[in-house]
């Protein structure tokens, strides 16, 4: 039987859910106050979700600032990747930025993150500039990548 998945803007109360996936996901977490004001306080900013078997399998942060959109992050359970869910997420992402009138969007991604960057190819996004030393961690330079919606 072909699974059916479900898309839903997120609030307070999966901050837990979203919390658990980012930790699963990424070596330099966003924290639950930062995910709170994200959702909370920031009037530019979209927390897409998407659920499968009753839970939620992933998430999508998305900023649009008039026509200008921005990526914040993207994840998946490490147990849904590769089910296409992380390109049906950053779909149902461009299609809100797009909805609320961005025309271009935008991301960075870890020059080292091959996963995500053929994914954001193969949605269309082309290479834009190099971020020197983004992410603290590491000291990883982000790729910026974009597309017009
Ligand atoms: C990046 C991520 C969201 C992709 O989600 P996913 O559901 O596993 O990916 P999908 O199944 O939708 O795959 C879509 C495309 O991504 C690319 N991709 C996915 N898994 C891949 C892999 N293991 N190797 C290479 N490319 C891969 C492919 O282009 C794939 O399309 P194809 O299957 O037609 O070749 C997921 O791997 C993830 O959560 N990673 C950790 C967090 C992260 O790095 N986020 C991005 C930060 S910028």
């Amino acid at each position: 039987m072909e699974e059916t998945f479900t898309y839903r803007l997120a609030t307070v109360h999966d901050l837990q859910d979203i919390l658990e996936i980012e930790h699963a996901s990424f070596t330099l977490p966003w924290t639950q106050e930062a995910f709170y004001n994200e959702i909370v306080h920031n009037q530019f900013a979209y927390y897409l979700l998407i659920e499968a078997d009753g839970r939620t399998v992933g998430y999508c942060g998305v900023w649009v600032i008039i026509d200008d959109a921005h990526i914040t992050n993207v994840a998946i359970r490490p147990e849904y990747r590769g089910r296409k869910l992380g390109e049906a997420i950053m779909r149902q992402a461009m299609h809100l930025a797009g909805r609320y009138g961005a025309a271009r969007l935008s991301l960075e991604v870890r020059v080292t993150n091959y996963v995500a960057q053929n994914l954001y190819r193969k949605l269309g996004f082309q290479d834009g500039g190099i971020r020197k030393k983004y992410y603290s961690d590491n000291g990883e330079d982000a790729l910026v990548m974009w597309v017009m919606l």
